[in-house]
């Protein structure tokens, strides 16, 4: 009796080992690579997955940097009317109106016009935008 049992286990592993998949090394990377997930999450500050290195703990972009990633496109255009940065006459009856107002157009935009709040830029911190803002006035004037 055990004699039988011993031949039915030794059955059995034979057959199992018969039917574990013998992988070449090239037919592995062929299905690792097919399997490989679509698309990658490139997280800021991380330079291995040719994002941009920039750090997330960097701290708030400076004026200059701002307005260059974000109001360029029509401060330095003058798209849709927008005041362009180093117009002093443009920029004369808006600097009039005081940087408390500038700062709030900047950060809340002006209904019906081209400026959105913030320039549009979503990911722009509050103190990021009156950075710009104060950057396009000093430039201005
Ligand atoms: C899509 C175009 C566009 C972008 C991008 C944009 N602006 Fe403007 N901005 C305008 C226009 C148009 C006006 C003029 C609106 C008006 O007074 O008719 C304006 C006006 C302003 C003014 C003057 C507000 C006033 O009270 O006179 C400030 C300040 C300003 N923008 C800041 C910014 C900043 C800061 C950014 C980037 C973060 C930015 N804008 C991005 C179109 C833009």
């Amino acid at each position: 009796m055990l004699r039988t049992l011993t031949i039915i286990a030794a059955l059995f592993a034979v057959a199992a080992a018969a039917s574990a998949v013998e992988l070449t090394e090239s037919q592995r990377t062929a299905i690792e690579e097919r399997i490989a997930p679509m698309g990658e999450v490139c997280l800021q500050g991380d330079s291995s997955c040719g994002g941009p290195a920039v750090a997330a703990s960097s701290g708030p972009r400076s004026g200059k940097e701002v307005f260059d990633a974000a109001c360029m496109a029509c401060h330095s255009t003058g798209a849709g009317g927008a005041p362009i940065l180093g117009d002093v006459d443009a920029w004369a009856p808006r600097i009039a109106k005081g940087m408390d107002t500038l700062h709030k157009h900047g950060l809340e935009g002006i209904p019906g016009t081209g400026m959105m709040a913030k320039g549009g830029c979503v990911n722009c911190s509050d103190e990021e935008v009156i950075a710009a803002v104060d950057y396009m006035v000093e430039g201005s004037q």
